[in-house]
């Protein structure tokens, strides 16, 4: 990148933000009719309900192959009212790969099922724009989230189509970004809650990785911003400060509404979402009330 480059990126981040140009925003869908599903958009871009669907039952394998391509139109998927137990919840996470066993977080009954709780003791500490274990050679292709115990208000999820925001990048911010990597690590958040033995050992498992910091999605081809403020350590190559800058830029665009759908939870409702064109945010504006969730995450592949 030119110094040219540089001093325009600094005008944009540290002037008055101008408001984004209104565009069409793509779903990068087909636009095709579903005729095993009823889906209710939550937003333009990003964000369907699925209403009249069971998850506990086996799902017919028409239903499954709309359900695959409405996650990748919609990018989240909503469900409301599913009572399922630990094992159900990963036979309907497994549809879509193998359920990783996250190597930190603690389970719920089976391993598959990580357990995310919060009280007055352990108050929240997801409300940063993040997308899940990116710090992995493979990240996790999506995530099917459960409410278990949730406030009747406030605890809310908020999303971010990734795909919509670099769209939405200036052309000169994408030419500054274009074939750059980035080096993402677990230390940036976890190592604050492992002791130095803990750190050790998880670090033989996961060494610093590389991605591209503008990633092409494995299926629907769209190109999306692909670092985040919580694993997200440097672009390769840049100079720290002139790295911080475009990092700040980039996670930056995950702040415009625009861009976003919001979601309430109430016990049972259910989230799935696509983790490898979305980042996410989950509010902490409910302490001292607790909140109780249970996620699986699937398997990804390689960035490129
Ligand atoms: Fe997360």
């Amino acid at each position: 990148m030119d110094l040219q480059s540089v001093s325009t990126i600094r005008t944009v981040k540290d002037g008055v933000r101008p408001a984004l140009r209104a565009r069409e925003l793509s779903t990068g869908g087909s636009g095709a009719p579903y005729e095993h599903l009823h889906l209710t958009p939550y937003s333009p871009t990003i964000g369907a309900e699925v209403s009249d669907i069971d998850l506990a039952r086996p799902v017919e394998p028409e239903v499954l192959a709309e359900l695959g391509r409405a996650l990748l139109e919609w990018k989240v998927l909503f469900f409301r009212g599913q009572s399922l137990t630990a094992e159900q919840h990963a036979a309907f996470a497994r549809h879509w790969g193998e359920p990783e066993i996250h190597p930190f977080l603690p389970k719920a009954g089976i391993p598959e099922v990580v357990r995310l709780a919060h009280d007055a003791r352990s108050p929240g500490v997801e409300n940063v724009w993040h997308s899940d274990v990116s710090f992995s050679a493979t990240p996790p292709l999506g995530s099917v989230l459960r409410a278990v115990e949730v406030p009747e208000v406030g605890g809310d999820t908020l999303w971010a189509d990734m795909a919509a925001a670099y769209d939405g990048l200036p052309d000169r911010v994408k030419e500054a970004v274009e074939g750059q990597s980035a080096v993402h690590d677990f230390l940036r958040s976890f190592g604050q809650l492992l002791t130095p033995e803990q750190v050790a050992k998880a670090r033989e498992k996961n060494p610093p990785v590389e991605h591209p910091v503008v990633r092409t999605h494995p299926e629907t081809g769209r190109k999306l911003i692909y670092v985040n403020r919580v694993f997200t350590e440097r672009i390769t190559g840049l100079p720290p400060e002139e790295s911080r800058e475009l990092l700040d830029l980039l996670y930056d665009q995950a702040r415009h509404p625009e861009y976003q759908c919001r979601f309430h939870w109430r016990p049972g409702s259910i989230a799935f979402w696509d983790n490898r064109v979305t980042q996410h945010y989950a509010a902490s504006d409910y302490f001292p009330r607790p909140r109780v969730m249970e996620r699986v995450t699937i398997i990804g592949d390689r960035p490129r």
